[in-house]
């Protein structure tokens, strides 16, 4: 992995357990070192780069990940559970899993991800290498919602936040690219965010969501935003709540581009956009 701009050098060294030479025992980041494990999950990864569960990724039970869960994102256990579990069984694994095994193409993974290029054909797991191009459209496209925002378009990014709309049009573009999601991974892919949606919300202006700065840091270098601090516990039913609004959004922007490419015009010539709101 690259390291961010404003990180000093590290020394290539060795992780054991939730230990690391360079961050002692502390939730500082570092990240992977060569050997250890990683997945295509931005927050599973940033739980091992924290030390939040063994930052070699390796040997993670089920309990490591519901505890690791709640401990750095505030998680209700009741939401961590049912990731973890979720996971496991989707995985079809019911030992210890390494990182790297959660990213088999077709169980939880799957294309069309904001930020990584979908798996290769005939690959078995996903690449793991982000994309940053990827990372900059994730980011331009909560900035081109941001029109309401305290500064306009060109706000900087500490203002422009990211919410259920802007995740619906970045995932609208990235399954244009890819071969069709079906169900399981269509709602998959919406909770993902959904999930951060929540746990980092906050309000700027008229607006509420999440610094895109935020989701620059997390989502292109797996590391926990500096000045965030946990304000609430997350739990499962507000997740479910903004990924049901993502998959709304989603619809609603889809309609919307599919009037405009029938270019519906009324009688005073003007162009009408019929847009019926789906039921919630
Ligand atoms: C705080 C909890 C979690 C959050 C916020 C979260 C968020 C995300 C996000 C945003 C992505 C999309 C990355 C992209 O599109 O490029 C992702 C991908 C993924 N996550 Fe998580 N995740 C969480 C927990 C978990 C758990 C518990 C598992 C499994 C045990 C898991 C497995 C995966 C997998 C396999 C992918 C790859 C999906 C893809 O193909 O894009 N995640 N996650």
């Amino acid at each position: 992995m690259s390291l961010p701009s404003d990180h000093p050098a590290i020394d290539v060294h060795t992780h054991k357990g939730k230990e690391c030479p360079v961050a002692g025992k502390t939730h500082a980041w570092c990240p992977a070192q060569p050997g250890d494990s990683r997945s295509p999950c931005p927050a599973l990864n940033t739980l091992a780069n924290h030390g939040y569960i063994a930052r070699d990724g390796k040997k993670l039970g089920l309990f490591d990940l519901v505890s690791g869960l709640k401990a750095c994102y505030n998680l209700s256990t009741p939401l961590a559970v049912f990731l973890s579990i979720g996971g496991f069984v989707l995985l079809r694994r019911f030992s210890k899993l390494n990182l790297h095994d959660i990213g088999r193409h077709g169980r939880i993974e799957h294309d069309a991800s904001l930020v990584h290029r979908d798996t290769p054909s005939g690959e078995q797991y996903a690449p793991i290498d982000i994309n940053h191009e990827l990372v900059e459209e994730l980011v331009a496209d909560a900035k081109t919602g941001d029109e309401d925002g305290p500064e306009g378009p060109e706000a900087g990014d500490q203002r422009s936040l990211m919410d259920a709309s802007d995740v619906a049009r970045a995932r609208i573009r990235r399954e244009k690219d890819s071969p069709p999601l079906d169900a399981v991974h269509a709602e998959i892919a919406r909770g993902e965010m959904a999930i951060i949606l929540g746990v980092w919300e906050t309000k700027a202006g008229k607006k509420t969501g999440v610094p895109t700065e935020w989701i620059r840091e997390w989502i292109g270098h797996e590391r926990l935003p500096k000045d965030w601090a946990p304000t609430h516990v997350q739990g499962l039913k507000d997740v479910v709540k903004r990924a049901k609004s993502i998959r709304v959004e989603m619809d609603e922007q889809r309609l919307a581009e599919k009037a405009e490419k029938a270019d519906v015009v009324d009688e005073a010539g003007q162009v009408e956009l019929v847009v019926e709101k789906p039921k919630l």
